[in-house]
């Protein structure tokens, strides 16, 4: 049995229902899995920060009320964050990084990652901002340093959208895909199909937990359009930016336009999409469709999402599941630390070559 010493970065909404699945789950996990986490640091840019050697009571961190500053009550804790330090000098196997999305330079979860895996951590994270717009330096960063990278939450929470594509469809001859891929959006598509309005809805999924931050970055698109270019780059090897992607959200859509589509059998779904061209370019776009009910994506409802695959040997392959929530998104987390558990004997070490 492994005992895994994980950091986790951000303590909002994804890495709190670790902590919980944690204090839940540990010894089911033991006897399952094979290993139990032990919880030895902690930093919230809002809490502060916590180390300990010997591991943090995970039911206490989720129990209790915090306040600003709060983590500075607790042995061993600041009311500063303190990321970097805390990164490089925490004693964990795995750092969980799970702050804000940043969709311009991914800052500062980029740092983080690459702090970590210096240092020869595995890093697993659900932030789309790093597996966007760095995971080629910090894929190339982790082989350096015998460390794993693990980002599978990032698209699709802990529906396991990349690794069915890269481990099940390989060989397939796999072309490009076309997906509902932010759960908000649809969930507001699909609340205002039932007569509510645009901003009602969206407080609405705000509530439950499957809205970003800024809930702008759901409804125009940009979360979609980061989805779009790490499956493109992970999936058809492609080199996209954000900025390679014509972008098109939902907000502009009306009641008239949804009650209009409803007439005609149809139903729009914001839609992120890419494909390889006949001379091998790989070409992407985030747009409202308005999809007959009969197909494929029209009937992925709420906070689900969907991406179909097109593929020489199978045809369209669809995988639907999960796009977001709080324990969602943790269990992505947690596939990440199983694969990182079963690829052994990669452990980390500081000692490993550049
Ligand atoms: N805000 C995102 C969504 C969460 O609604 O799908 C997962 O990226």
């Amino acid at each position: 049995m492994d005992q895994y010493n994980i950091a986790l970065i951000g303590f909002g909404g994804v890495n709190r229902a670790l902590a919980q699945l944690v204090a839940e789950r540990n010894d089911r996990w033991q006897t399952e899995l094979g290993f139990r986490l032990n919880i030895v640091a902690v930093t919230d840019l809002n809490l502060g920060s916590v180390v300990s050697q010997n591991g943090i009571d995970a039911r206490m961190l989720v129990e209790t009320q915090w306040e600003k500053g709060g983590f500075a009550r607790l042995s061993g804790g600041s009311a500063d964050a303190d990321n970097e330090k805390v990164i490089k000098q925490a004693p964990a196997d795995i750092v969980a990084e799970a702050t804000f999305t940043n969709p311009n330079d991914g800052e500062p979860a980029v740092s983080h990652c690459r702090w970590a895996l210096e240092a020869g951590k595995h890093v697993v994270t659900t932030n789309k901002g790093p597996v966007a717009l760095a995971a080629t330096e910090l894929n190339a960063l982790a082989r350096r340093r015998n460390a794993r990278f693990e980002y599978e939450g990032a698209v699709m929470s802990g529906t396991p959208v990349l690794r069915t594509a890269k481990t099940m469809l390989a060989g397939s001859g796999l072309s490009g895909f076309e997906g509902i891929l932010n759960g908000t959006s649809n969930f507001v598509l699909g609340r205002m199909e039932a007569g509510l309005g645009f901003s009602q809805a969206v407080g609405e999924a705000q509530a439950l937990g499957y809205a970003e931050a800024d809930p702008t970055a759901d409804v125009e698109g940009y979360d979609v359009r980061l989805k779009v270019v790490i499956l493109a780059n992970e999936l058809l090897g492609a080199s996209l930016k954000p900025a390679d992607v014509a972008c098109q959200g939902i907000s502009s859509l009306t009641v008239a336009d949804i009650e209009n589509a409803a007439k005609d059998g149809q139903r729009w779904k914001l839609i992120g999409s890419a494909v390889r061209q006949q001379d091998g370019r790989i070409t992407a776009s985030v747009a409202p469709r308005r999809l007959s009910v009969d197909h494929q994506l029209a009937g992925v409802n709420g906070a689900v999402n969907a991406v179909s695959f097109t593929t020489d040997m199978l045809g369209a392959v669809t995988v639907t599941g999960p796009g977001a929530g709080r324990i969602e998104t943790a269990y992505a987390l947690l596939s990440d630390i199983i694969a990182i558990h079963r690829a052994g004997p990669a452990r980390p070490t500081k000692e490993a070559a550049e």
